[in-house]
C-alpha cells in the first residue's frame, strides 16, 4: 500500500481553493492508503508572528480536516511542531542542500515581493517542507501545482542524500490533479489567503452569500454570448453543479441567456448545502478544543513511532551516532 502524506498551513481560514486543491484529495485517498496528514505550524511561523492567530489557525485547521471527513483512527494526524524531529531532520538535509537549489525557488521570491520578511526561515521552507516527505518515507505527495518546485527540491535532496551516505529515503512522487490544479479565486486571480480573494469553507450563510455575489464577472449583456472557458464563476460552478445543471448553464453560456445574477445565487446555495453537514460538525469539535487535543496527542504519536525510525538510521548513516 502506497504512503501518501501532505500538510497545510494554518495561516488563516482554510477556502475552497484548498479543499478541491488538497484536502478532498487526502480524505479520498484514506480509503486506499497509508495517510499521513498534518497541520505544518512551523511553516506558518515563516509568515504568521502572532501567537493568538497560530493558536487558533492551528485548531481550526485540525477541526476542519476532521469536520470534512477525516478518520484519525484511518490515518496518521497531526500537528507538525509536536514532532521535533522533523528539525533535526531539517538541519541535517540542509547540509547537503545546495544553495543554488533553494536560491531557484519562486516562492521565496513571490512569498517576499508580497511583503512576508525575508528571513532564513522562509528562505530555508522548502528544506523543512523535505524533512516533511522524507521523515515519512512517503511515496506520493498529493499537492496543489503551486507547491510542484518544493516537490521537486524535496527530491533533489532525497537524491543527493541518499548518493552521499548511502541507500536512505524513498524518492517522492507528486500527484496533482490537473482537473483541479487552480481554482480561481473572486477576481479570477489564483485563490489563495495571502490575495484576500478567497472563499472560506466554513462561512455562516449572510457572509458566503456575500462574498459569492462579489465574484467578478465582466459586463456582457445576459441575452449576450460568453466564453464559459474563460469565466471564474463558471469554473466554481463547475465544482459544485450537477453535470445536467452545469450543461445547461454551459449552453446558456454560448447562445445567450447566462445571467451572473442567477448564477451567483445558485452558486451560493450550492456551496452553503454542500458544506452545511460539516459546518455543523466543526462547530462541536471547537466547542472542545481539548478533545481535538487529544486526538492530535494520539496522531503525534503514531507518527514519532515512524519518524524516530528514519532518523535513527539517519543519524547512524552520517556519522552522528558514536
Ligand atoms: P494559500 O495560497 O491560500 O496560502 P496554501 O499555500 O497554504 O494556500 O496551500 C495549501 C494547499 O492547498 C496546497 O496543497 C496548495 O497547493 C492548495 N491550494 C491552495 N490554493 C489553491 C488553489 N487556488 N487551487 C488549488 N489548490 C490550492
Ligand atoms: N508548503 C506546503 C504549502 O504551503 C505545505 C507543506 C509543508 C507540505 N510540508 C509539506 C505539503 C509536506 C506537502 C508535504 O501548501
Amino acid at each position: 500500500m502506497k504512503r501518501v502524506l501532505s500538510g497545510i498551513q494554518p495561516s488563516g481560514k482554510l477556502h475552497i481553493g484548498n479543499y478541491f486543491g488538497m484536502m478532498k484529495t487526502m480524505i479520498e485517498y484514506m480509503e486506499q492508503s497509508d495517510l499521513y496528514v498534518f497541520i505544518v505550524d512551523l511553516h506558518a511561523l515563516t509568515s504568521v508572528h502572532d501567537r493568538n492567530r497560530l493558536r487558533t489557525g492551528t485548531l481550526e485547521a485540525a477541526s476542519d480536516f476532521l469536520a470534512l471527513g477525516l478518520d484519525p483512527d484511518r490515518c496518521t494526524f497531526w500537528v507538525q511542531s509536536d514532532l521535533p524531529e522533523v528539525c533535526e531532520l531539517t538541519w541535517i538535509l540542509s547540509t547537503v542542500t545546495p544553495m543554488g537549489l533553494l536560491e531557484r525557488c519562486h516562492s521565496y521570491k513571490d512569498k517576499t515581493a508580497k511583503g512576508i520578511a525575508p528571513s532564513h526561515g522562509l528562505f530555508a521552507y522548502p528544506v523543512l517542507m523535505a524533512a516533511d516527505i522524507l521523515l515519512f518515507q512517503a511515496d506520493l505527495v498529493p499537492v496543489g501545482k503551486d507547491q510542484k518546485q518544493h516537490l521537486e527540491v524535496a527530491r533533489d535532496i532525497a537524491i543527493k542524500f541518499n548518493n552521499t551516505f548511502g541507500e536512505t529515503f524513498v524518492v517522492p512522487e507528486p500527484a496533482i490533479d490537473e482537473n483541479t490544479a487552480i481554482i480561481p479565486g473572486i477576481d479570477g486571480q489564483k485563490m489563495s489567503k495571502s490575495y484576500g480573494n478567497t472563499i472560506p469553507i466554513f462561512l455562516d450563510d449572510k457572509s458566503l452569500r456575500k462574498v459569492v455575489m462579489s465574484i467578478k464577472t465582466d459586463s456582457t449583456p445576459v441575452e449576450e454570448p460568453k466564453n464559459p472557458d474563460t469565466c471564474n464563476l463558471y469554473a466554481l460552478l463547475k465544482l459544485f453543479m450537477e453535470p445536467h445543471r452545469l450543461a445547461e448553464v454551459r449552453n446558456l453560456y454560448i447562445n445567450g441567456g447566462a445571467a451572473y445574477g442567477h448564477l451567483k445565487q445558485e452558486l451560493f446555495e450550492l456551496i452553503r448545502d454542500y458544506f452545511a453537514p460539516a459546518r455543523d460538525r466543526k462547530k462541536e469539535l471547537l466547542a472542545n478544543p481539548d478533545y481535538l487535543r487529544d486526538i492530535l496527542a494520539g496522531g503525534a504519536e503514531k507518527a514519532r513511532g515512524k519518524a524516530i525510525v528514519t532518523l535513527d538510521q539517519v543519524r547512524d548513516r552520517v556519522g552522528l551516532k558514536y
